[in-house]
């Protein structure tokens, strides 16, 4: 399973690309926002900057909500960079840019997925990911995991290429269930990535060895 970090914050990146397990990046327009990247330049400048500070996909959404206007938008996102995915929201308008961008050979992140007739469209779309909302859906009592399990039913009976991202992961148990009903991606927050490698055990075990060896020196 793929790891991305789900943030625009360049230090969370970083520290994420130096643990060695990051496969890429997505961004929201909230998450720009919470950085204080504001105005069309700084935020072009800051995808860059992402792309240039990790070696996978970086998905750059665009906030254009009509067929032309997310065509115009998506396709000067991905002049900005080759990692650039261009992700668009699940709407009709949105669908027929997926197809118009497959089309062209430009990777898209089908982003807003809710249920699993939306992620059958966006890949008939031709659409390179598909972004469930596992941990929003949770939020208001769906089970989030189960959608991602019916997903990957789906897109197994037809070998559809299209890979599901889950996205909104919140804490280590979504990325753990994740990887058991086999997402292809996961994105969450650094938070959540760090907590995979904690365990009480681990701790006092380290702690004892460590004391052992200071005592036979
Ligand atoms: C997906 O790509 C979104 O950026 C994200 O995962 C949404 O997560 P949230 O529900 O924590 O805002």
């Amino acid at each position: 399973m793929k790891f991305f970090i789900d943030t625009a914050n360049l230090e969370q990146i970083k520290q994420a690309e130096d643990l060695g397990v990051l496969d890429g990046v997505t961004t929201n327009p909230s998450l720009m926002a919470k950085e204080g990247i504001t105005g069309q330049e700084n935020i072009l400048k800051h995808y860059v900057n992402i792309c240039n500070s990790v070696s996978g996909d970086v998905s750059a959404e665009v906030i254009a909500v009509d067929f032309e206007g997310i065509v115009k938008e998506g396709e000067a996102l991905a002049e900005l960079h080759p990692q650039i995915v261009v992700k668009v929201p699940m709407i009709p308008e949105g669908i027929k840019a997926i197809r118009y961008f497959s089309n062209k050979g430009i990777k898209t992140n089908c982003t807003l997925i809710f249920s699993s007739g939306q992620a059958l469209l966006a890949a008939k779309a031709g659409a390179t990911y598909v972004s469930p909302f596992i941990g929003r859906l949770d939020d208001i009592s769906q089970d989030g995991i189960f959608l991602i399990e019916e997903i990957r039913h789906i897109y197994d009976n037809y070998a559809f290429e299209t890979e599901i991202l889950a996205a909104s992961v919140r804490h280590p148990m979504h990325i753990i269930n994740c990887a058991k009903v086999g997402a292809d991606v996961m994105t969450g927050p650094l938070s959540a990535i760090i907590a995979l490698s904690k365990h009480p055990l681990t701790d006092s075990g380290l702690e004892k060895f460590l004391a052992d060896h200071k005592k036979g020196n």
